[in-house]
């Protein structure tokens, strides 16, 4: 496994492998790996080529966010990229990615106005941004992202189709904890009694599925249940629940075919989020 930290060097390799023929698969992440990651990671071995590339991207980060607590440990990260057979690691300084002045930027309207786009505002431009930069650099055949964060796997699906890119868009599903808690790097920050109630998400998330499942077609009955679920635990404060279609992020009323049941909460400071894909049949 090689690091490279370079945007111009990683540029070449990747354009000689694929002058090469050698298909390339591309895992863009933030690093402080989990299973989900190495499932990514694992899920792009049927490409010639996996690239994983680890950048704690400042411009998805919102004034008063994480990005300076945001967990990092390289050493850990590149044994355990290694462990699963990836076979470059990009890994650039901020300034490789953003030199100044900066002045180009990605938006993508409406699919980014719901859910966390309305409290992280710029959030998704900040992803959009260096997901397109990630893939000038990286122009894999394919790139792997996790169904946990349903809306920017929606965004970057509109961007590659708004934008022409010559990308598949892999989504790989949620790796959970046994209890249920969906893994995330954000969890590292939970105390033990903020990782109990950390359940929450999965356990109200659960409670919609059955109600859909009983029959229940009702969002605003859907979203009720969510709530109630939540009031049992005082350690967590619902930021929103939304069940909304799986293309466009946006609500809807009476739930029918492909849904997206999302929440997202606050445990003491960390924010998570989770979410259901159901099928709804009549
Ligand atoms: O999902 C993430 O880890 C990040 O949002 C991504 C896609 C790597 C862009 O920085």
């Amino acid at each position: 496994m090689i690091v490279v930290e370079q945007a111009g060097d990683m540029q070449a390799r990747i354009g000689q492998l694929k002058r090469d023929g050698w298909s390339v698969g591309l895992v863009p992440t933030m690093g402080f790996f989990h299973e989900g990651h190495l499932s990514l990671m694992r899920a792009a071995r049927e490409n010639d080529v996996v690239v994983v590339s680890l950048f704690v991207n400042p411009a998805q980060f919102g004034p008063g966010e994480d990005l300076a607590a945001y967990p990092r440990d390289l050493e850990r990260d590149l044994k355990m990229a290694e462990s699963v057979g990836v076979d470059i690691v990009f890994h650039p300084a901020p300034e490789e990615m953003y030199p100044e002045p900066f002045l180009t930027h990605v938006d993508v309207e409406r699919v980014t106005a719901g859910l966390c786009g309305r409290s992280r505002p710029g959030h998704f431009r900040g992803v959009t941004t260096v997901v397109t930069k990630l893939l000038h650099i990286i122009p894999a055949d394919r790139a792997y992202f996790g169904q946990k964060d349903a809306q920017q796997l929606a965004v970057i699906r509109q961007m590659v189709r708004d934008l022409n890119m010559d990308i598949e868009v892999v989504a790989c599903p949620i790796i959970r904890e046994p209890d249920g808690l969906a893994m995330s790097s954000r969890n590292a920050y939970l105390g033990d009694a903020e990782r109990r109630a950390a359940t929450v998400l999965h356990r109200s998330l659960r409670e919609a599925e059955r109600l859909v499942e009983s029959g229940e077609r009702r969002a605003t009955e859907i979203e009720a249940a969510v709530h109630t679920v939540f009031k049992d635990e005082p350690l967590a404060q619902l930021e929103y629940i939304e069940v909304c279609d799986n293309i466009g992020m946006q609500p809807i009323a009476q739930l029918e075919g492909t849904i997206l049941v999302a929440v997202a909460a606050k445990i003491g400071g960390s924010r998570l989020i989770d979410n259901v894909l159901l099928k709804v049949e009549d």
